[in-house]
């Protein structure tokens, strides 16, 4: 198979099938991401049961794993610099791993949360390095529809946990111990075919590994793409440089502010009170155990199926017409959910088609796309500490809101929460029309421009 000739061939021609593959191994990075966030959903019930928790309790021991997440996303982009975005991911496959274990065997609420917080700090900086690592290896022409592959990765990850929960809900007591526990699958595959993809080709040349560095190049895109793009890496890398001040130049500012305020935004909007409380919405509405297990499989599907729609539509209708029209459609249904908590029309199927509507709204927007501007407004010199900055921005908010969420809809009921999130969805619609701007079509350096004529004027 090592005959040279091939060998020669797939370097002048690159293979796209190795890249793809490569680029599927580390969106499995975003898979554990939406499986060990989500699979808490359908144990809510039995840990209520089993630790007596109270409300506020039951939110602490949901976003637990966000804190984790807060402080995974803030040192993956130092670790992967020192360390290379490989070992990392290594690591955090590593911490899926013991996460998964000691979710299952804890003896008290402390060991509980504690190994959370661990699978947290793993979700963190895959958030982070799965797409930076697919960015960093993949060919100019396809990175966009690559790095979408690992949001794909996140739903299929959330639609997994969901399931695992339906499937394993009967087993008597420890339920929801094998529904914790089930994540050590995922995590040691995930470990097993890290250990066969290459480091970043981006990451080599900044360690002045040259040659590996062309090496996985020319095998991605071919000789002749290898060479230009070696150049373009050395290019980007010097002007990496003096970032930190950078980011606060008056036009780096705006689209610092953007992408902070869209992160924030996808977040206070609701989507994790959906994703990680459903069974107890559905509960609350009147749905028995089973039941509200079976309908959270049913927004897991939903959630799939309108990302596979957004990703097919996000490069013909643009990203503003996606965030206008999803932002008024989640406010619309949060609106109509709010309303079946108000007028106590909780029976009948109401509640779990507004849930559904707003899912499809989300999905089809704001999921997505949040992740698709955060990646492409920042110039490439600042855009691994913007980056940083904005994801660890949303791990904030989303562990705000979960923390809050069970406690809010014991205490001001479900209307009102509803509603509240409802707003934001107004204030969503109205800031990305006054100030997002449409980055469809356009080149990241045509982007980057716009910010400099921006701080000028
Ligand atoms: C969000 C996650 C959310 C997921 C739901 C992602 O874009 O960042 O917080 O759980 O979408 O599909």
């Amino acid at each position: 198979m090592d005959d040279g000739g091939e060998v020669k061939a797939l370097e002048d021609s690159g293979s796209a099938v190795y890249v793809f593959l490569v680029c599927a191994v580390a969106a499995v990075g975003g898979l554990l991401f939406g499986f060990d966030t989500a699979v808490i959903a359908g144990t809510i019930p039995f840990l209520t049961k089993h630790f007596a928790l109270s409300e506020a309790m039951l939110g602490w021991a949901v976003s637990s794993v966000l804190v984790g997440c807060i402080f995974g996303a803030s040192f993956a982009g130092s670790a992967s610099d020192r360390f290379g975005r490989k070992k990392v991911l290594l690591v955090c496959a590593v911490l899926f791993a013991i996460s998964a274990v000691g979710s299952a065997i804890p003896r008290n609420l402390t060991e509980f949360i504690i190994a959370r917080f661990i699978g947290g700090l793993g979700v963190g900086a895959a958030s982070m390095l799965s797409p930076m690592y697919i960015a960093e290896i993949s060919p100019a022409k396809i990175r966009g529809r690559l790095v979408s592959l690992n949001q794909l990765a996140i739903v299929v990850g959330i639609l997994v946990a969901f399931f695992v929960d339906f499937l394993l809900v009967d087993i008597p007591d420890t339920n929801w111990r094998w529904m914790f526990g089930s994540e050590i699958l995922p995590a040691v595959l995930f470990l097993l075919l890290l250990l066969a993809v290459p480091e970043s080709p981006r990451w080599l040349v900044k360690q002045q590994r040259d040659d590996e560095a062309l090496a996985i190049l020319a095998r991605v895109g071919g000789k002749t793409c290898a060479k230009a793009e070696m150049a373009e890496i050395k290019e980007a890398i010097v002007q990496e440089e003096n970032s930190v001040a950078q980011l606060f130049h008056p036009g780096m500012k705006v689209a610092l502010i953007i992408g902070v305020a869209l992160a924030i935004l996808q977040q206070v909007t609701g989507i994790n009170v959906v994703m990680y409380y459903a069974p107890k919405i559905f509960a609350r509405a009147g749905s028995t155990v089973d039941a509200s297990l079976l309908q959270t499989v049913v927004v897991g599907v939903v959630n799939l199926t309108f990302t596979l729609v957004a990703i097919r539509v996000v490069d013909k209708l643009g990203r503003k017409p996606l965030l206008l029209i999803g932002s008024a459609g989640m406010g619309l249904f949060l609106t109509l959910v709010g309303g079946a908590f108000h007028y106590d029309k909780l029976e009948g199927p109401w509640v779990l088609l507004f849930i559904l509507g707003y899912i499809a709204c989300f999905a089809s927007s704001m999921g997505p796309v949040v992740w698709v501007v955060m990646s492409e407004i920042f110039p490439t010199r600042i855009r691994g500490r913007a980056m940083s900055i904005a994801t660890v921005c949303l791990w904030i908010a989303c562990f705000l809101v979960s923390l809050t969420f069970p406690t809010m809809l014991e205490k001001l009921d479900g209307a009102v929460t509803f509603g509240i999130y409802a707003v934001m969805c107004a204030i969503t619609f109205v800031f990305v029309l006054l100030v997002v701007p449409e980055t469809k079509g356009k080149t990241l350096e045509e982007i980057e421009k716009r910010w400099m004529k921006q701080a000028k004027t």
